[in-house]
């Protein structure tokens, strides 16, 4: 299975700091953003990841990341044209380096502690379909995508940032997609907004129904939708460090 980290998208949410700097280079604590999703990654057992970014951003990650030798992985690089085109399409951009194979994707303002590389033996394992994570946010799940489960664990719907949540469970920016993802992509039409949604694409698994859920451990930050979350990032990181879990 191989992975993709996508850093590309308009970060409206954290200017002024990101009307130069590409959000996933801020500092979360000690290091920039896209480390945590690189670790997440090798610590998944994946070998090889590519991170797509917009034509502007993308030199700033390879000069970064390089070849990966010090995340002992080996990292590809792809330009996203319309770096706010959505997430659907920015996993489009795997299509030539994963081919045949499933796909990790993890979006790079993502820091978590679960601990992914369980769900990575057994989604390369099992046949068709589609795996998302979610984790519980009691208060303001509306603001992410909000999955619903029934009391089996089976996923009933999957909506974006809808006005009237119908659970808590935030869908998270962590998807496993079998090949069959990007004729999914293909078919696919962009939202009202303009963005080819990734809850659109999660959707067309759910018709099939081939998409299963996985409630995830630990903490969970979408360190992109505000400046507190990303504070609250910083702190999580430094707590973390300075009690010694990493
Ligand atoms: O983080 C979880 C949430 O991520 C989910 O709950 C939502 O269902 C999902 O739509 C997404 O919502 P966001 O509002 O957080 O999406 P955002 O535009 O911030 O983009 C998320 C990541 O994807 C970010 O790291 C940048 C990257 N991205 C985004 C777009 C729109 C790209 O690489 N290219 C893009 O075109």
């Amino acid at each position: 299975m191989k992975g993709t980290i996508l850093a590309g998208g308009k970060a409206t949410r954290l200017r002024p700091l990101t009307w130069v700097t590409n959000k996933h280079l801020l500092p979360v604590y000690n290091k920039p953003m896209i480390f945590y999703a690189l670790e997440s990654m090798a610590r998944a057992g994946i070998k090889e990841v590519l991170i797509t970014s917009s034509v502007e951003h993308l030199p700033h990650f390879i000069h970064l990341l390089k070849s990966g030798h010090d995340f002992h992985l080996k990292l590809n690089y792809a330009i996203q044209e319309d770096a706010g085109g959505g997430i659907a399409q920015a996993v489009a951009l795997a299509e030539d380096f994963a081919g045949k194979e499933k796909i990790l994707v993890i979006l790079g303002d993502n820091i978590f502690t679960h601990d992914l590389s369980k769900a990575v033996v057994e989604f390369e394992q099992q046949g068709r379909g589609a795996k998302v994570f979610a984790k519980k946010m009691p208060t303001d799940s509306k603001q992410y995508g909000v999955i619903e489960l029934d009391k089996n664990g089976k996923v009933i719907s999957i909506e974006e940032k809808p006005e009237h949540p119908k659970s808590d469970l935030a869908q998270t920016g962590i998807y496993m997609y079998d090949s069959q993802v990007y004729e999914f992509i293909r078919e696919q039409k962009p939202s009202t907004r303009g963005e080819m949604e990734v809850t659109d694409l999660n959707n067309k698994y759910l018709a099939q129904g081939t998409v299963t859920c996985e409630i995830m451990d630990g903490w969970w930050i979408d360190a992109g939708t505000s400046y507190d979350e990303l504070l609250r990032a910083n702190n999580l990181v430094a707590e973390l460090i300075k009690t010694g879990n990493q």
